[in-house]
């Protein structure tokens, strides 16, 4: 299908108004969900079944604001209905063409409070899932109001497993997920899965964090979870002026982990975008960079002799890069600040001025003749106002001189960001979540595109503002450098049903030299060398770093051709296959040409499967260039072992993966006719 921008294209039913009954329902586009909403009891619930099964029992709505006591609602005094089947174009991504097609329910609740007596709240029902959010349209304008609870519930019926972290930890969200009967849950950040014994697999998540405190969800030891709002030092959980709207909750409902990570629902519940020259400004690309040297501590981002953003380095580098065509080089620690504890000290970051031994003019000419562009980074150590202040200026700076791409990062303990009036700042509360868009919209004025570390997690905003093109929001490769212990097999397994259901990941695949000398297994990577290069498919982002050592991937040329030819941008993904925990097998067509990448990840477990090549085009002949584990690999004792094969298949074919322990395997089908 072939179709001119602007792209959007469907049947929108406008919302049609009746008269309230004291129970309303809505069904998704197929039928395969349905929620209610009644009053009951002074309290506003909401239910939702699949078929014969209950996904969420009756489950409380609402708000509460400081000065009132808790709302008790009285009635659905008004309903209105819609239906909608669009399809819209995303710029670049995991799919070009989105579908988003919903019914609609739009009630309004009698709350017996003057902030709660008119609140609007929207369902929007999809066959996959599901999200509601309010709306205090009733607040008068400009009224301040602060939020003290956010009643929004989710009860589950019968037994599930999780995959979870507890929350609020001093690393923000960089920990090893554990898988436990969700009973077990105290306090989760989302998105947070859930398989079921009923067969169903849920992931509770939000979409459109926008000037609002990000959403935890607090377990009650019987399979209820409770929103919990990260709070402003004195306590309020959002600050916000009448009339406003929430972000969207949201639960995915699928019957396989593969349904989860093939929904697009987040996306779906976030706004166009407000930037729709974009695509001539941005280009999804691959990167290498003065990063993985430090975390090896080969050099150091702070001066001195071994410093690492030295003109020579970066040139090397560049030319690294234009040699091989990488589109851009990362350079971290070019910039004063790094000497010292940089973690306490922050507000010593200077965002203009550069190390003596960076001539950062000669860089960016040198870049600018071998077509390759400076990535640029700014390490705020948590320092929010320090950063905020210096941001225009930095920006301008970096536009002058061709950047395209700025890193942010906020390495500091979760709760102690600082905020300028001596107040200490969870990393995902309202006030950094309004400074993380704030940046991304001044760096659009700019033309530059932002990729958080130490963010806020992904609630889909990339749609509304695409600039913000990726992030970290995980414990990502940097911690297979130091980590203690670093990242075991099973990690990439559950990443791609979890923190990547939110969206891009910046997580810094392909490193080669696996061993490092002899490392103990707990302090390397923990994956053969094939798993290396399918992380270039499994982890979608429309920056991708190959982060290893120029002279590593030198010495591999056979593997490093892989991460030369596969793309950053997609025309379609499908998740093949996968059970949480063990094993992932992710297809993507490459946007603008035909080839299929396919990418497989396995735990520590050895192990086989048989891939159905279907999604392939009918008719057409493909060469499966194939890097898989070779006989013998294994993570533990001999992880760069990799066997590189080629073979003519069709759709009709069914490949047949061995994956090592540790291991796993990437494809390029390279379209023939
Ligand atoms: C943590 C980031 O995730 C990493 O990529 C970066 O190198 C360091 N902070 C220093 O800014
Ligand atoms: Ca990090």
């Amino acid at each position: 299908m072939t179709l001119k921008t602007p792209l959007l294209f469907g049947l929108s039913m406008l919302a049609l108004a009746s008269p309230a009954a004291a129970r309303e329902c809505v069904r998704s586009p197929s039928k395969i969900l349905e929620l209610c909403v009644s009053v009951a009891d002074g309290k506003a619930l909401y239910e939702v079944t699949r078929g014969e099964v209950t996904v969420i029992a009756p489950s409380r709505l609402g708000l509460a604001f400081a000065g009132e006591a808790d709302p008790r609602y009285a009635a659905i005094t008004d309903v209105a209905r819609g239906a909608s089947d669009t399809t819209w174009e995303q710029p670049w991504g995991e799919q070009r063409l989105i579908r988003d097609d919903h019914g609609e329910l739009r009630v309004t609740l009698a709350g017996d409070t003057p902030l709660s007596r008119a609140v609007g709240v929207t369902f929007r029902l999809f066959d996959d899932g599901f999200g509601f959010r309010y709306d205090y349209a009733a607040i008068p304008a400009g009224q301040a109001v602060a939020v003290t609870a956010d009643h929004s519930q989710f009860r589950t019926v019968g037994t599930y497993q999780a995959w979870w972290y507890e929350a609020l930890g001093v690393d923000r969200d960089e920990y090893l997920y554990k898988q436990s009967d969700a009973r077990r849950i105290t306090l989760a950040e989302t998105p947070l899965t859930l398989k079921g014994d009923n067969g169903l697999y849920l992931s509770f998540h939000e979409a459109a964090l926008v000037d609002f405190p990000s959403m935890l969800l607090r377990g009650n030891g019987a399979g209820t979870y409770d929103a919990w709002l990260m709070p402003w030092p004195d306590g309020t959980l959002a600050k916000k002026t009448g009339p406003f709207a929430t972000p969207w909750r949201t639960v995915l409902v699928g019957d396989s982990p593969a349904a989860l990570a093939d929904s697009r629902i987040t996306l779906n519940l976030n706004e166009p975008s407000k930037l729709p020259d974009v695509g001539t400004w941005f280009k999804p690309g691959k990167y290498v960079g003065v990063w993985w040297e430090m975390h090896l501590e080969k050099s150091t981002w702070g001066s001195g002799p071994k410093h690492g953003a030295t003109t020579a380095n970066v040139k090397r580098y560049i030319d690294f890069a234009a040699k091989y065509g990488f589109d851009g080089v990362l350079v971290e620690g070019w910039n004063r600040g790094w000497d010292g504890d940089w973690i306490a000290n922050g507000d010593k970051f200077s965002f203009t001025e550069a190390y003596p031994d960076f001539d950062m003019d000669a860089i960016a000419r040198y870049g600018k003749a071998k077509g390759v562009k400076l990535i640029g980074h700014n390490e705020t150590g948590g320092a929010i106002e320090n950063y905020a202040r210096q941001l225009d200026a930095a920006l301008k700076l970096y536009a002058d001189h061709g950047v395209s791409v700025i890193k942010t990062g906020y390495v500091r303990p979760s709760g102690t960001m600082v905020d300028g009036e001596g107040g200490q700042q969870w990393f995902a509360g309202q006030y950094a979540v309004r400074h993380h868009l704030d940046v991304v919209q001044r760096a659009a004025k700019h033309h530059i595109a932002i990729d958080t570390h130490e963010p806020v997690k992904d609630t889909g905003l990339r749609r509304t503002w695409p600039n913000w093109v990726s992030r970290e929001g995980a414990r990502g490769q940097e911690f297979n450098a130091w980590g203690d212990p670093s990242n075991p097999p099973e990690h990439m397994t559950i990443l791609p049903f979890t923190r990547l259901l939110g969206g891009p990941m910046d997580f810094t695949p392909g490193i080669f030299d696996i061993v490092r000398g002899g490392k103990a297994l707990t302090r390397r990577v923990q994956s053969t060398l094939a798993t290396q290069l399918a992380e270039y498919v499994v982890v979608y982002s429309p920056i991708q770093m190959a982060a290893d050592l120029p002279e590593n991937y030198e010495a591999r040329p056979d593997a490093f051709r892989f991460i030369r030819d596969v793309p950053a941008d997609w025309e379609t993904s499908k998740t093949l296959q996968g059970a949480i925990g063990d094993y992932v097998v992710v297809a993507r067509q490459a946007r603008g040409g035909g080839d299929w990448y396919l990418g497989a990840i396995g735990d520590e477990e050895a192990r086989n499967l048989d891939q159905p090549l279907s999604f392939l085009a009918a008719g057409k002949r493909y060469e499966a260039q194939i890097y898989a584990d070779a006989p013998g690999a294994d993570y533990r004792t001999n992880p760069e072992a990799l066997a590189i094969s080629r073979r003519i298949v069709t759709r009709a074919d069914t490949l047949a993966l061995a994956l090592a322990p540790g291991g796993g395997a990437a494809v390029r089908f390279r379209l023939l006719d």
